[in-house]
């Protein structure tokens, strides 16, 4: 677009309906502030980007924003922190977006919509959505004055879109009551304002619940995680020579476990905890203990082709916790190298290895076996 457009972000507000002990800009959303959520989303349609913060967090604003946008200090309204914005915009662009930092979600393709609607002419263009409520218009001692159709009502989002002209021309006016959008003070000069759709995310933050309401849209089918546990447990060996491997690890110095396969407690506890969550069965099911081709199987290539399991069925895994239980081998020595070898088996995600004893209770406390505790989180991908 050769047209430049200056995107003005009034964050100057503190968020009192919120509740936070931050202004509401600075709250995290998903571990990102809403103001940086707001610059990201539409940076990309903008030359250039105006923050108005709330006074005494101008430094905080300009460090987390660092050059994307120019920081100044807001008013003690909506209304006075775009104004002050509006007054660094430069000559040069011929458009003004003005978006709430309260609408971090709001996306790239609403404000390009707006903007080719400021292209083929328009002044000034809001996005709104139809409502769902009816909406009566009552008076200050509670009485319903009137109830407009509510086919023709709208509840209005930003980004807002107009001519730079109209919306330096629109603020200089002065109100004795309240106007809390841009396009409410262009409609007072009788400026036409043109409203497109709107969208579900242009959604505005105003208590706790719009918090959940938006992690749930930033989230969308993130949401579908699943959480899988398994467990392992093999008797040591009383043949002197068997190899002792366990989390992916061989274990010089100690006898190993009687099985079929090596004997991997902590690897087969992780891989049926991955095939629970993805609910492909367990480890027995699927490999058989009578199948010839998974005799002294290693742990490690378990690992691998669950994995693949769970990948074909549509998962990522998110990370992986196994517990060891016994008397030996000693874990602590090695956590970092079993954590790596379990890790890599699974392609590199992050992976915890914890080891206990039972205070000489139980098989693993008589020193007859070792076993091993899994939980695996799965996100759909
Ligand atoms: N805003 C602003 N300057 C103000 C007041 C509000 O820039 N003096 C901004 C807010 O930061 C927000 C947008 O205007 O991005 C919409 O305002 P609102 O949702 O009401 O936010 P707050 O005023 O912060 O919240 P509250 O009214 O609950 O205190
Ligand atoms: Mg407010």
């Amino acid at each position: 677009m050769a047209e430049l457009v200056t995107l003005i972000i009034p964050a100057g507000g503190s968020g009192d309906r919120l509740g936070a002990k931050i202004p509401k800009a600075l709250v995290q959303l998903g571990g990102v502030t809403l103001i940086e959520r707001a610059v990201n989303a539409l940076s990309e349609v903008a030359d250039h980007i105006i923050v108005a913060a709330p006074q005494g967090y101008e430094d905080q604003f300009s460090s987390l924003l660092a050059d994307s946008a120019v920081v100044v200090t807001g008013g003690a309204s909506r209304n006075e922190s775009v104004k002050a914005a509006l007054a660094y915009v430069n000559e040069s662009s011929k458009f003004v977006l003005v978006h709430d930092a309260a609408r971090p979600l709001a996306s790239a393709d609403l404000a390009r919509r707006i903007i080719k609607e400021l292209l083929n002419g328009e002044r000034a263009v809001i996005p709104g959505l139809k409502v769902a409520d009816t909406i009566k218009k009552v008076s200050l001692d509670g009485y319903v004055k009137k109830t407009p159709n509510r086919a023709k009502l709208r509840a209005i989002q930003t980004p807002q879109g107009f001519t730079r002209k109209a919306l330096i021309q629109a603020h200089e006016q002065k109100f004795d009551f309240e106007i809390t959008d841009d396009a409410g003070l262009l409609e007072e000069l009788g400026i036409p304002v043109k409203v497109i759709l709107g969208e579900e995310a242009a959604m505005k933050i105003t208590t706790p619940a719009d918090m959940s309401r938006a992690l749930n849209i930033l989230l969308g089918d993130a949401r579908d995680i699943r959480v899988g546990i398994g467990t392992d447990a093999h008797a040591f060996s009383s043949d002197p020579s068997r190899p002792m491997w366990l989390a992916g690890l061989l274990w010089q110095d100690v006898i190993g476990v009687d099985g079929h396969s090596d004997g991997d407690v902590a690897a087969h506890a992780i891989c049926d905890a991955l095939l629970a969550a993805s609910q492909s069965g367990d480890l027995g099911a699927i490999f058989g203990t009578s199948d010839p081709k998974y005799a002294g199987a290693s742990g490690v290539m378990l690992l691998d082709e669950v994995k693949k399991i769970v990948v074909a069925k549509g998962y990522a895994i998110s990370n992986v916790s196994v517990q060891i239980v016994g008397n030996k081998p000693k874990i602590g020595t090695r956590r970092v190298e079993a954590t790596n070898a379990l890790s890599a088996a699974l392609g590199g995600v992050p992976v915890s290895v914890s080891a206990t004893t039972t205070d000489g209770l139980g098989f693993t406390g008589e020193g007859k076996g070792i076993s091993a505790i899994a939980t695996a989180l799965l996100i759909k991908a």
